[in-house]
């Protein structure tokens, strides 16, 4: 099924957001331009990745600064062990859908 997540003018000021959709809580990313979307709930303890910071193509976690790739949801550098869900996004006009 394919659902709206959200809206490119959303990234006017920001270059991470934090949606909640079909009981998922969804990270997206703005990396020069590509929009990326991961899970938003760190896999080590629990905490908001889009509270983090997003230095290049990877997002840091602000408790404990496990590293993830927003492009495939890898850990690029632990605590965490465990990946991020990764999901592919489709652009349409100002609109960032996904298929859940
Ligand atoms: S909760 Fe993210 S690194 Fe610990």
């Amino acid at each position: 099924m394919e659902i709206k997540l959200a809206s490119t003018n959303d990234f006017v000021s920001k270059k991470m957001i934090s949606v909640e959709k079909e009981g998922k809580s969804i990270l997206i990313a703005n990396v020069n331009g590509s929009y990326y979307a991961i899970g938003d709930i760190c896999t080590h303890m629990g905490c908001n990745l889009s509270d983090g910071e997003l230095i290049g193509d990877t997002v840091k976690c602000p408790c404990h600064a496990s590293v993830f790739n927003v492009k495939t949801g890898e850990v690029v550098k632990g605590p965490a062990r465990d990946p991020e869900p990764s999901y592919t996004l489709k652009i349409e006009g100002d609109k960032i859908i996904t298929d859940i």
